[in-house]
């Protein structure tokens, strides 16, 4: 029997509908949420990825300011920038989409902007919670949207065995610390470049979760039969389509498994949705 297939669009509007209604509350006591964007460059994906985030904006009843700069920016200019959104009372969220071009040190522009309306979750102090056991604050998006995937799964969490494959600061290590939460607790293995035998470690696993960025690498005979497989890589191959991380025929073993495309990416951009609503409701 083949994997269900998830379907994050149909999850992703819900989630949605939820902050409209939120939103509306706000603007009903005089707050109207507001994200501001800023995307250094042209990196055409980037731009994709922005639209998609301006039209879940308009569908939230969100206001979005997209902030374009050069490519030639510095690090001195898009820290001002930040510094400007901070500053500005009509922002709730501020949003730098990453890659950034050039030298700029991305560590470094999120450790500027203020914590408060920092909706990727990627400022030091709110990833620091994380470490802490606390997920009341402002989460990262992509791991956020498969914690959420997950429990609308149905999936028995508790003491699961789940894989991580991938440790960047944006989703693989976030999503380890989340996963392995109390409240949560599932027991979590990261995966990355160095590590010995990946196959026999996602063959034990119950949940694997691939954010490595390379078409196709996780393969059927890597599965345990009915495992719940999220796939968060999104890579674009020669003939121009989309592909995840995880071989299409793994849909043949696992019980369940998230789509290239369709699957976490609309539930991330809810995600940022969502924590924009939280911005401006703690403002
Ligand atoms: N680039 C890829 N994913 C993300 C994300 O979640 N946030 C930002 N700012 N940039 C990204």
């Amino acid at each position: 029997m083949g994997a269900a297939i998830a379907d994050g669009k149909a999850l992703a509007s819900s989630i949605e509908k939820e902050v409209s209604r939120g939103v509306a509350d706000l603007m009903d006591s005089g707050i109207s949420p507001r994200l501001a964007v800023v995307i250094v460059g042209e990196d055409p994906a980037s731009r994709v990825y922005v639209r998609n985030k301006q039209r879940a904006c308009e569908r939230c009843g969100i206001k979005s300011t997209l902030i374009e700069m050069p490519e030639s920016s510095t690090q001195e200019e898009v820290i001002a920038t930040v510094e400007g959104l901070n500053a500005d009372p009509s922002v709730h969220g501020i949003l730098v989409q990453s890659p950034i071009p050039g030298d700029v040190n991305e560590l470094e522009v999120a450790s500027v902007i203020s914590p408060l309306k920092d909706v990727d979750g990627f400022h030091p102090a709110n990833l620091g919670r994380l470490v802490q056991g606390d997920f009341s604050g402002l989460l990262p998006c992509t791991p956020a949207g498969v914690v959420r995937m997950l429990e609308h799964s149905g999936v028995r969490l508790t003491g699961a065995k789940a894989a991580v494959l991938g440790r960047s600061r944006i989703v693989g290590m976030p999503m380890s610390l989340m996963l392995a939460g109390k409240g949560v607790d599932a027991t979590v293995t990261i995966v990355h470049s160095r590590t010995q035998d990946v196959e026999s470690i996602c063959k034990e696993s119950d949940i694997i979760i691939a954010a490595i960025g390379r078409p196709h690498t996780i393969k059927p005979d890597w599965v345990k039969s009915g495992a719940y497989v999220v796939d968060v890589g999104i890579s674009r191959m020669d003939d121009g389509e989309l592909a995840g991380d995880v071989d299409p025929q793994v849909a043949d073993v696992a019980g369940w498994i998230t789509p290239v495309p369709g699957g976490v990416g609309p539930v991330t951009i809810a995600m940022l949705m969502e924590n924009t609503l939280t911005a401006a409701r703690n403002s």
